[in-house]
């Protein structure tokens, strides 16, 4: 069985890949983690009882990404828990959107994904476990309208100049994500998400790394907002990266969009556009 963890797994589009995982293939086991165990666990017998799926190949975890604390719980109790088997791979899917602070967003919504893999890192199968980094076009979005002089313009359009070894690299990502200063949160994190997975992803090259925007989806974050695409469509670019055999052959640390084609990390690239080529970021 392939185990993979998911975070923000109760509702949207965590949900719906936590479904998708268990209906399309049937060799995986969904570790469906959520940071409030009562929605954790309705959801986890929800899953069970509509796909009528073997509830052996589901079970909880309580993790609020948000905090230091939770997620080393939540890593020890994972231990605990497989009693050493291993992940094969985490979907980094929590977030939040709009009606935060700058500081609140960028800490669940990229610090959170940087708490996750410190945690859990140490549990992937090596070589070939995988991780997936929900992102979104607002990272791009943030990226292009940064001043043209903006010295961060760089470091997050083309994360593979940054100098430095691989701990140096995330040390000044994590030291600008907490210092930029902006209205725009939920775009600053998700641009800085997306610098990571590439400075990550050349840290481990025994897994594959990669992270997608899941679309303009209706969920409880865009609600209000215009979007109907349902939340089975957003997680069908996560479970793709997570699973899709071809994946694992191409260069790491790269940003697809929702139609599951490479996409750059400064301007935005809607679904039928041209494919992003750019091979500077896998030398
Ligand atoms: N919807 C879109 O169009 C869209 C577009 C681009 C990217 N995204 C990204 O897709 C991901 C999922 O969002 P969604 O649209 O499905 O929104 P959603 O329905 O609001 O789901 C967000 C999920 O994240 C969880 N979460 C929030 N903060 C958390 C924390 N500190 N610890 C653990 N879990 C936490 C929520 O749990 P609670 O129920 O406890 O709040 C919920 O399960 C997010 O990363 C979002 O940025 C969405």
């Amino acid at each position: 069985m392939k185990r993979i963890l998911v975070t923000g797994g109760n509702k949207g589009i965590g949900k719906a890949i936590c479904e998708r995982l268990l209906q399309e293939w049937d060799n995986t086991h969904v570790i469906l983690t959520a940071r409030n165990a009562e929605r954790g666990k309705s959801a986890v017998e929800d899953i069970i009882k509509t796909l009528n799926c073997s509830p052996e190949r589901i079970e909880f975890l309580e993790m609020d990404v948000s905090s230091d604390e939770s997620v080393k719980a939540a890593g020890a109790a994972f231990e605990k828990m497989s009693a050493g088997t291993a992940l094969d791979g985490i979907i980094n899917n929590a977030g939040i959107g709009w009606g935060y602070s700058t500081e609140e967003t960028v800490n669940t919504n990229y610090f959170g994904v940087r708490r996750v893999n410190d945690a859990f890192g140490k549990f992937l199968k090596r070589p070939g476990g995988r991780i997936v980094h929900i992102a979104s076009a607002s990272g791009p979005n943030f990226v292009a309208d940064l001043a043209k002089n903006d010295p961060l313009r760089k470091i997050l359009g083309q994360p593979w100049t940054i100098e430095g070894s691989g701990a140096e690299r995330v040390a000044l990502l994590d030291q600008l994500a907490k210092e930029t200063k902006t209205n725009n949160g939920y775009g600053v994190g998700k641009a800085f998400l997306n610098a990571y997975t590439h400075v990550f992803a050349r840290m481990n090259p025994d897994l594959v790394i990669n992270s997608c925007t899941p679309g303009y989806i209706l969920t409880d974050i865009t609600k209000g907002m215009g979007a109907s695409n349902p939340p089975s469509k957003g997680a069908v670019p996560p479970c793709w990266l997570m699973m899709d055999e071809s994946i694992a052959e191409e260069p790491t640390g790269r940003y697809y969009g929702s139609d599951c084609v490479r996409s750059p990390l400064d301007v935005y690239r809607g679904p039928g556009d041209a494919p992003y080529i750019n091979d500077e970021d896998a030398k």
